[in-house]
């Protein structure tokens, strides 16, 4: 039994939502969000109120430590109007694996289910239909305390909000930038955690990648900037023969859900998956050699996107198959699978409505 009861004004909000037809990613807003409070070490009932502005404090430890967290999921809507999310179990242990890395109280796991289950079925009229359209979710926990002085807080708010989404990247493909000079997570950091501080350490490299028209930054070790990592808000994956190879994980790297789906299903395609440390030199001596035909990108965000070149030292590397041929093979599978469309021998998708 979900805790959340919507009343008259959000059922009417809901209802009488409406959005343009260029739904782009991250600004078509839903009506609606979700709100539930940490004090005296107790967190209070999830509530529905209008999406708007949050009223805070501007002592709050967030504006000034960072201390918060986030997780990124989608509601996909088939042909037949049922709408999926995808692992959200998932997404709640990474969301408490995160808030004990930032000194923040554990989200019992129901309490987070339940507001991503209750908002994506109270939307589910809206989700747009289509392969690369959703119901983006952003659940998130910000530090209140209206405090100055690095310690945790003692108050915190959860919020869940969520957008109508088309697709991530403009193109089907991406130019990856390898970065040489700063680093966006280094061993015993949080790297691994899913927290605004990581980001916000990635922006200035996603400047200079634009600036050598490419289209994400790929990360290697904070130490020797010897192996490859991920990019700033995607895994990585390479085909090499016939293995499909993803760095291991480390602290420094984001344990993507869309990565373990990937390594799980890989057999399926001839693959063989494999987890290791993974040479930067090692992948483009294996690009030039025509070994590694193909890479991509993976993440809820975009699901797989195929990788066209990767500049490394002013070089650029090109992929020969750059628009994917297993990576298409292994998006269209999975995207099935989160679409309700597919076997789901993993009871990955969840339904909602
Ligand atoms: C840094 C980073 N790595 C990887 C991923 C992919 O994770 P997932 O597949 O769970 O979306 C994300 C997106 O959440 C991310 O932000």
């Amino acid at each position: 039994m979900s805790k959340l009861k919507p009343n008259k004004d959000i059922l009417d909000l809901v209802n009488n939502f409406t959005y343009g037809e260029d739904l782009g990613f991250g600004k078509t807003m839903a009506p609606v969000m979700i709100e539930m409070k940490y004090k005296d070490g107790k967190w209070s009932s999830p509530e529905y109120l209008p999406y708007g502005p949050l009223s805070i404090d501007p002592a709050a430890k967030v504006l000034h430590y960072a201390q918060e967290i986030f997780e990124g999921m989608k509601a996909y809507k088939n042909d037949k109007g049922e709408v999926y999310i995808f692992r959200p179990e998932a997404n709640a242990k990474r969301f408490n694996l995160s808030a004990i890395r930032m000194a923040m109280p554990e989200v019992p796991e129901e309490d987070f289910l339940d507001t991503v289950k209750s908002f994506s079925s109270l939307m589910a009229k809206h989700v747009p239909v289509g392969v690369n359209k959703s119901l983006y979710l952003r659940p998130f926990m910000i530090a209140t305390e209206p405090t100055l002085g690095v310690k945790a807080s003692s108050e915190y708010s959860y919020y869940l909000i969520g957008c109508l989404v088309e697709r991530y990247f403009s193109r089907p493909s991406v130019k990856v930038m390898v970065e040489l000079d700063n680093c966006r997570a280094a061993p015993g950091g949080i790297g691994y955690a899913k927290t605004g501080g990581n980001y916000g350490a990635s922006l200035a490299a996603y400047k200079k990648t634009q600036d050598h028209k490419c289209d994400q930054t790929l990360w290697l070790d904070a130490l020797n900037k010897k192996y490859v990592e991920e990019l700033s808000g995607m895994n990585f994956f390479a085909v090499i023969g016939n293995d499909l190879v993803t760095p291991e994980l480390t602290d420094t790297i984001l344990a993507g859900i869309t990565r373990d789906a990937i390594l799980k299903v890989a057999q399926r395609f001839n693959l063989t998956p494999v987890e290791k440390k993974l040479e930067i030199t090692t992948l483009l001596d294996s690009i030039s050699s025509g070994e590694c035909k193909e890479a991509f990108a993976c993440g809820t965000a975009s699901v797989l996107t195929p990788i066209e070149s990767l500049e490394y030292k002013d070089k650029t590397y090109k992929l020969s198959i750059p628009d994917g041929d297993k990576s298409k093979q292994i998006k269209d599978y999975i995207l099935g699978i989160q679409r309700g469309l597919e076997k789901d021998p993993h009871n990955w998708a969840v339904k909602v409505n």
